[in-house]
């Protein structure tokens, strides 16, 4: 979508009144380090070219008034800045009112008039590849834009974890949220979510491309078992922490995990602490295989990912387990995994370009097949972090 498109549907929903802000935020894939990042560990996660464009203008009044073109049969939703609390009912507008509530209790920047925002975005529902985290981010940066909010991008991140975490009540880590905001073009973000120190790998692969294959699974009850799967790590942790000092399980590496285990009590947190113990010594193995050029290495660690994610953590389930499995039968895979939470959603997969129509062709035959409903798959490129639409 250009941006005088975006300016028109905004201004055939809101009239015309001075040009509105305009805004881009893109989704996310992550390469490799999966249920890492509320940790302590690394992620490797890159910003997408699909993702929400935001137009945007402020009211006179107290009224926040939401259009979004993917769901035009809502119409205009409206809301107060006078009634900031979550409403159930309301939908995809809690993400974007989340926000305006997080910049007060955050940094006590209060919005002082309402507004006109108009949204629509190309990333496919459900599908794992963060359009919460991308609406939350974009609309950070609509809020610094209207009001001239000086907050970085780094620090929109932040806020938008908060207020997901503490306004939509998902306890997600920092990865969504730092690589849509930080994203940079042709690159993955090499991230130390202990830390927040990142560093840039470029992702040169040539003769390759990048193909996301969804799912299209229904969501059902991902929040709730995604919230699960991290206090089971808190548990082992808190076992851990009785024999060795540690803040986080991302501080052991397998040697000394092999060392402590014992002391984790449940035979199921055991599974789910040594997932995020090797699937972060993994991702950190994979950065460096990569950057030394060897890409096959780095397919194979995505693969035992997988793995590692199906055993241990059970994320995965048929839907998931079908695309990887079809996928590694196809001969120029580099690398399959599921990516994002999981429980539905999205694989990864590195693929040489004379695959790439087989791939699609095959997996997506075989996993009509089985599970008896289509995948959707996406060739995708790596882009920017959330900005002004230029
Ligand atoms: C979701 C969360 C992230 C991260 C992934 C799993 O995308 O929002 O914080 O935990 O799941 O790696």
């Amino acid at each position: 979508m250009t941006k005088e498109e975006l300016i028109q549907a905004f201004e055939k929903c809101f009239g015309k009144g001075g040009e509105p802000a305009a805004v881009f935020s893109p989704g996310r894939v992550n390469l490799i380090g999966e249920h890492t990042d509320y940790n302590g560990g690394h992620v490797f996660p890159c910003a997408l070219t699909i993702g929400t464009y935001f137009a945007a203008r402020k009211r006179k009044d107290r009224l926040v008034r939401f259009f979004s073109g993917n769901y035009p049969q809502a119409g205009i939703v409206e809301r107060s800045l006078d009634a900031l609390q979550y409403e159930k009912s309301k939908g995809f507008t809690n993400y974007l009112m989340g926000m305006i509530w997080a910049y007060n209790e955050r940094y006590g920047l209060m919005a002082d008039t309402g507004m006109d925002i108009y949204l629509w975005g190309n990333i496919p529902s459900a599908s794992g590849l963060s359009s919460s985290a991308s609406v939350e981010v974009g609309m950070g940066k609509v809020l610094n834009d209207l009001f001239g909010y000086d907050i970085s991008n780094q620090e929109i991140a932040l806020t938008g974890q908060y207020s997901e975490n503490n306004y939509n009540g998902v306890n997600c880590g920092i990865m969504d949220q730092f690589a849509i905001a930080m994203g940079k073009k042709d690159h993955a973000i090499f991230l130390d979510t202990a830390t927040l120190e990142y560093e840039y790998a470029p992702i040169a692969l040539s003769g390759m491309k990048i193909v996301i294959a969804c799912t299209n699974k229904k969501r059902g009850l991902a929040d709730s078992k995604y919230n699960e799967r991290r206090s089971e790590c808190e548990t082992a942790l808190s076992d851990l922490r009785k024999v060795v000092d540690i803040k986080a399980l991302g501080e052991l590496d397998e040697e000394a995990f092999e060392k402590y285990q014992a002391a984790i009590k449940s035979p199921v947190h055991l599974m789910r602490a040594r997932h995020a113990v090797y699937e972060n010594q993994r991702t950190i193995r994979a950065v460096e295989l990569l950057r030394a050029g060897d890409v096959n290495a780095f397919g194979q660690l995505m693969n035992a990912s997988h793995v590692s994610l199906r055993d241990d953590y059970e994320v995965t389930g048929i839907e998931l387990d079908t695309l990887v499995e079809e996928a590694w039968k196809i001969d120029g895979v580099i690398g399959s995994r599921m990516t994002g939470a999981g429980f539905g959603g999205c694989t990864v997969s590195i693929v040489k370009d004379e695959a790439v129509d087989r791939f699609i062709d095959e997996v997506g035959k075989n996993y009509l097949s089985k599970i008896g409903y289509a995948a959707d798959f996406y060739v995708v490129e790596i882009g920017d972090g959330t900005d002004d639409l230029k």
